[in-house]
């Protein structure tokens, strides 16, 4: 089959003086594009780079021979939505694609409105608030949340915008955290309660009978009250964390853990593959913290280094998102 590959590349982000240094966090390397082409290539198909932004879109104009695209594009700017940019041209142009729709995918990189979502279906998710100005920030009653507490960009992934330093312990570090963060990202920020405890993080994969793949904890390799899978952790997890799956917790936190994150998989209408993140408090009582239904695909992301403890290599992982997206798409020949 013919594949169009699409992606935003780190080395296409254009870093203007003044932007946080973490801002194109999310995008991809060459090696990561690289790695998805030769599995792909080895699964028999033939690649054609597509790429991102307005590279992709004038490839499109141009004319592709692409029956189907594997999308891994975050797309372009700081808009909520913009992970549906490239689905939704794709939908114009009726090309089938991997992945979850423009909808979910801009529901899911919003924080907040995931989680009024979940909530209302009775999902278990830490309390939060929204601060859009700084304004704001001075209206917020406090109290009601408690502390620690996490700052973080509301429409944001891959840690930007989540350091070490994000948790504040009271409402002066509170409110300096939200400043920052407000000026930083400029968008709205969402300040969450903290839960302390163990980290895990749940693969899933699948289209019409999407199943869990695992479930992996993420363990500070320094023992950690406080401990916050940031972006200084992820840059440097070799020596930061260490991986376990399947996650040895009790049987019954981890049936809870998976019956809950396949139910989020069905309330948002994920596709294909999703990544959902967890913590459990001292009880065992997992807390949705968010999903990630384009999650990395590179050697180091965690769905990757989820896979190669279950003996899946990378080629087999890109297969079974195939797969799952072909399911949609009978009118493509499967090789
Ligand atoms: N409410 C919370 N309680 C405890 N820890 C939290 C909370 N929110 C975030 N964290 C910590 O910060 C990390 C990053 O937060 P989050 O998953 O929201 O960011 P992200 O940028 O969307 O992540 P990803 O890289 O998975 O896309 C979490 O993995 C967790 O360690
Ligand atoms: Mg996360």
């Amino acid at each position: 089959m013919h594949i169009g590959l699409t992606y935003d590349l780190k080395t296409s982000f254009d870093l203007k003086p003044g932007l946080p240094e973490d801002i194109a966090e999310e995008y991809d390397s060459v090696e990561t594009v690289q790695l998805i082409s030769s599995s792909l290539e080895a699964l028999g198909h033939t690649v054609i780079h597509l790429g991102g932004g307005l590279e992709f879109l004038s490839n499109m104009c141009a004319g592709t021979d692409a029956e189907l695209v594997f999308n891994i594009s975050e797309g372009r700017g700081n808009y909520p939505s913009r992970e549906a940019q490239v689905p939704s041209v794709l939908e114009m142009y009726n090309i089938p694609y991997t992945g979850s729709s423009p909808q979910c995918l801009s529901i899911c990189l919003d924080k907040p409105l995931t989680k009024h979502i979940l909530k209302a279906s009775g999902i278990v998710t830490p309390h939060w608030l929204v601060v859009s100005d700084k304004q704001s920030a001075d209206r917020v009653s406090w109290d009601n949340i408690g502390f620690p507490l996490v700052v973080k960009p509301a429409h944001e992934g891959s840690s930007i915008g989540i350091h070490n330093c994000s948790l504040a312990q009271n409402v002066q570090e509170a409110k300096a955290l939200c400043t920052t963060s407000l000026v930083g990202y400029n968008q709205p920020v969402m300040i969450e309660q903290y839960i302390s405890g163990r980290e895990v993080t749940v693969g899933i994969i699948g289209s019409h009978k999407p199943d869990v793949l695992g479930i992996m904890e993420i363990k500070p390799k320094h023992r950690h009250e406080m401990f916050m899978y940031s972006i200084e952790v992820k840059r440097d997890y070799v020596n930061q964390v260490d991986y376990e799956c399947p996650a040895n917790l009790p049987k019954t936190v981890l049936e809870e853990i998976k019956k809950t994150s396949l139910k989020i998989y069905s309330l948002l209408g994920c596709l294909d593959m999703a990544r959902l993140d967890f913590r459990i408090d001292k009880q065992g009582q997992p807390y949705f913290i968010e999903i990630n239904p384009l999650p990395g695909l590179g050697n180091h992301s965690d769905l990757v280094i989820m896979a190669s403890f279950l003996g899946i290599s990378h080629q087999s992982l890109i297969q079974m998102i195939l797969s799952a997206a072909l399911e949609r798409y009978p009118q493509c020949i499967q090789i």
